[in-house]
């Protein structure tokens, strides 16, 4: 008792980081289960701007143990720059803790990340280019290198030289580019041994016994539902399972142990990356939620594709994820506009269907269906309790919570850890 789960519920940057963050206080463990360095999450400390892509935002927390879990593919690189970046700020780093068994992502994993994406040319995902998807496919196709085995040397080098084996005749034959050396990519990943060596433990023994303790360990998804290999807009997805059930997988913890799953869930809808978007808006309110919201990823740099909330989409997420709470996000973003859609029902060649579609040519298809509810002019960011809250903006909240069948448990009106509405506890078994 009591494990917590965090998940996106549309497709990433819902504020997964800020909510991780806001818990951290109350936390013992931050572990996440999933996803690599494609993640971006920003958070706000007392004004103070932190950007994490592969470190649990829990790290920020003093009080937190970070943990990456089995689940996660890890790119050194990327993890010792991180490392240092948050040191050189006062972060102490010195708790993280990973586990033995996630997967390294190589250097050839991002080349071929690259060269697929352009080989794919108009039907490219839009990846962001870190070399989830290969180091996945590795895992999947037991092919993969793990953290244990930088610390066995002839390991590694057999390991190493068996996935070139298939990848340089790839490489080199389909994509015209030059065949990788085992020895190079072994001493590469080999120069990092002595330095993770301290922080890689059993993780799974690590947090399953600090719940026997009765500690509070919160698992941080990366990612979102909709870019779930298994539930999202596939193939438009990340190669890892996002979702709830995944979480218990690639943390190693068992469902039974989990008391809360948390949804985080924008007030809009937003996207990165190719693939279908049904309330995507190509006009002017695009723009103003765009801009309004600050919508350009952490990650890449890239702007965010903009729309209105889509309700058949959440109602969706909470049944497949079992969604105890939500926490309602960026609901200040929302300000100023005068009528707000919320899409209820997609058109499909004549049929009105009023939950997500079976099949993905049906929400390629879809033209949204909208009710409006009207809005509010109030600057929203100083409330702190639901009643504070201008009504029309209280009566947006209760209408998303009826369509999406789950209560609506924290609210964000700004991007600060204080910026916050709390409507119900999150963590109703944690002592602090
Ligand atoms: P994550 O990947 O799910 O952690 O989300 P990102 O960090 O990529 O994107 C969410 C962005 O919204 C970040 O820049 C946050 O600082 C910001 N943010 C989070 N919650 C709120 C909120 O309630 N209001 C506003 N205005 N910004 C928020
Ligand atoms: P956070 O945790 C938004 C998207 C990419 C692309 C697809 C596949 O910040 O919410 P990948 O590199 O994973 O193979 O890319 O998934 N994507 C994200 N979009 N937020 C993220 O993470 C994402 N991680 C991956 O844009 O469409
Ligand atoms: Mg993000």
């Amino acid at each position: 008792m009591p494990a917590v789960v965090i998940v996106g519920a549309q497709w990433g940057d819902e504020g997964k980081g800020k909510a991780t963050d806001l818990l951290g206080e109350r936390v013992d463990y931050v572990v996440k289960p999933n996803g690599g360095n494609n993640a971006g999450h920003t958070v706000v400390v007392h004004g103070e701007k932190f950007e994490l892509k592969l470190l649990p935002a829990g790290i920020l927390s003093p009080r937190v143990t970070p943990v990456i879990g089995n689940g996660v593919v890890v790119n050194l690189e990327a993890l010792f720059e991180e490392i240092a970046a948050l040191s050189s700020r006062g972060v102490d780093t010195d708790r993280l803790r990973i586990s033995a068994n996630a997967h390294v992502v190589a250097p050839y994993h991002q080349t071929l990340d690259k060269v697929t994406e352009r080989f794919l040319g108009k039907r490219a995902i839009g990846t962001t280019g870190r070399g989830i998807g290969p180091a996945y496919m590795d895992k999947v196709g037991r092919l993969g290198i793990r953290v244990q085995d930088l610390f066995d040397e002839s390991i590694l080098a057999q390991k190493v030289e068996g996935a070139l084996r298939q990848k340089n005749e790839l490489l080199v034959k389909l994509y015209n580019r030059r065949a990788v050396e085992v020895e190079e990519i072994t001493e590469t990943l080999l120069s990092y041994a002595e330095r993770l060596r301290p922080m890689v433990v059993d993780t799974t023994e690590l947090l399953n016994t600090a719940l026997d303790r009765d500690e509070v360990v919160l698992m941080e998804g990366g990612q979102a539902t909709y870019l779930d290999v298994d539930h999202g807009t596939y193939p438009f997805v990340t190669s890892s399972n996002p979702t709830a059930g995944g979480a218990c997988v690639g943390a190693g913890i068992g469902p039974t142990r989990i008391d809360r799953v948390i949804g985080i869930v924008k007030a809009y809808t937003t996207r990165v990356g190719a693939g279908p978007f049904p309330t995507e808006l190509f006009d002017k309110w695009g723009e103003f939620l765009q801009t309004t919201g600050h919508e350009v990823g952490v990650n890449t740099g890239r702007p965010r594709r903009c729309g209105w909330y889509d309700a058949l989409m959440i109602r969706h997420a909470v049944r497949i994820n079992g969604f105890t709470d939500i926490v309602l996000t960026k609901l200040d973003v929302l300000t100023g506009i005068a009528e707000v859609p919320i899409c209820t029902g997609y058109e499909v060649d004549g049929v009105l269907h009023h939950e997500m579609p079976m099949t993905q040519t049906d929400v390629h298809h879809a033209t949204p269906v909208y009710e409006t509810l009207p809005g509010w002019d109030e600057d929203i960011s100083t409330c702190r309790t639901l009643e504070e809250l201008p009504e029309n903006a209280q009566a947006y909240v209760r209408r998303l919570e009826e369509l999406a069948g789950c209560r609506i448990s924290a609210i964000g009106v700004g991007p600060d850890r204080d910026d916050t509405i709390a409507v119900h506890d999150l963590l109703p078994g944690a002592s602090r």
